[in-house]
């Protein structure tokens, strides 16, 4: 049965809309009254992510690669478009470089050309990676695909002319619908903790860990607005990975914690810059982190008998 939302008139076309980021997305345009079209080739994200989705009227899931021809084809009326398309936890980064590049550039122009066609607002997702420091964007092995994709969609974006671009960086964002095994940590140090393993942190690594919910209000914010950004999208606080590791094992009620030595030659951590945020959005993040993790730990006591 499907259920009316009164429709805001938007058309709002996210790319990635299986994703992390996307899924929770495409589901706050759908409760505020937008039209949503996804856009998404399944490669890391889920179906299961948006099927209680899909029987919404005003939703549609294309199965498409952003960066081949045809994947917008006959989206006529759009008025924003969120561009998440390309993978965002590292293992996956590491496992598809090429499909990450090709996205992070082929895929970000294509969803430029849409947005500069049809006249509307895009916001595309970069990452903190992208301030510019040169011990994080010159790392070699891993980190390099990552910090090169989201500093190439962020570049490709600022230097696109004659489209209204938002830019937006969000840092570590934690909450339902972050698979575990995918090798980001938040996810990583709940799914420890549930199964009552060990709970491996770096000492004195520092995050700025945002929960997902506060995240999507921030994408909202920015597609609503008019700035170009960039803005940085972070927690309320910054806390090591130790805090947000304790907080998860003493909510879980299981798992132990070792702490391992600092690793040196590890990229620095970023600080967002939340007053720029909140001057040009009006936005700050409000979800404590204990609320956050029983969310997430909630959500991931359910899944944890699905393949990694
Ligand atoms: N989650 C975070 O903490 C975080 C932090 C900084 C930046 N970002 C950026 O935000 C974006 C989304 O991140 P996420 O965490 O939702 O990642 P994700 O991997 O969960 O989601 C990405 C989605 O894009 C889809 N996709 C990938 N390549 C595609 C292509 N060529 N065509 C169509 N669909 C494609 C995937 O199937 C997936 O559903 C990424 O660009 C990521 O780098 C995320």
């Amino acid at each position: 049965m499907k259920e009316e939302s009164p429709h805001t008139g938007n058309h709002i076309v996210v790319t990635g809309g299986a994703g992390f980021l996307g899924s929770h997305l495409c589901r706050a345009l759908l409760a505020r009254g937008d039209r949503v079209t996804a856009i998404d080739n399944l490669s890391t994200g889920r179906r299961v992510a948006i099927e209680n989705l899909t029987a919404q009227p005003h939703f549609t899931l294309r199965t498409a690669d952003v960066s081949t021809p045809g994947a917008f084809a006959d989206l006529a009326t759009i008025t924003h478009i969120a561009h998440l398309a390309c993978p965002g936890s590292p293992k996956a980064t590491v496992r598809r470089p090429t499909d990450t590049l090709r996205a992070a550039s082929a895929g970000t122009l294509a969803a430029l050309d849409l947005a500069a066609s049809r006249g509307a607002r895009i916001v595309v997702a970069s990452g903190p990676e992208s301030n510019g420091d040169p011990r994080n964007t010159g790392q070699a092995g891993d980190f390099q695909v990552h910090a090169l994709s989201t500093l190439l969609a962020e570049v490709i974006a600022r230097h696109y002319s004659g489209v209204d671009v938002g830019i937006v960086r969000p840092f570590e964002v934690y909450g339902p619908h972050q698979w575990p095994g995918d090798g980001r940590i938040a996810a990583t140090i709940c799914a420890a903790a549930l199964r009552d393993q060990t709970v491996q942190v770096i000492d004195s690594d520092v995050r700025s860990f945002v929960y997902i919910a506060d995240t999507v209000d921030a994408l909202v914010a920015m597609l609503d607005s008019t700035t170009t950004g960039p803005v940085d999208i972070g927690g309320p606080a910054a806390v090591t990975t130790a805090e947000f590791a304790h907080t998860a094992i003493a909510l879980a009620g299981s798992g132990w914690l070792e702490i391992a030595p600092a690793d040196l030659s590890a990229p620095t951590a970023h600080s967002p810059d939340l007053d720029r945020t909140h001057a040009l959005l009006g936005w700050r993040p409000s979800r404590p982190l204990g609320d956050g993790l029983r969310y997430t730990l909630d959500w991931m006591r359910t899944i944890l008998s699905y393949p990694p």
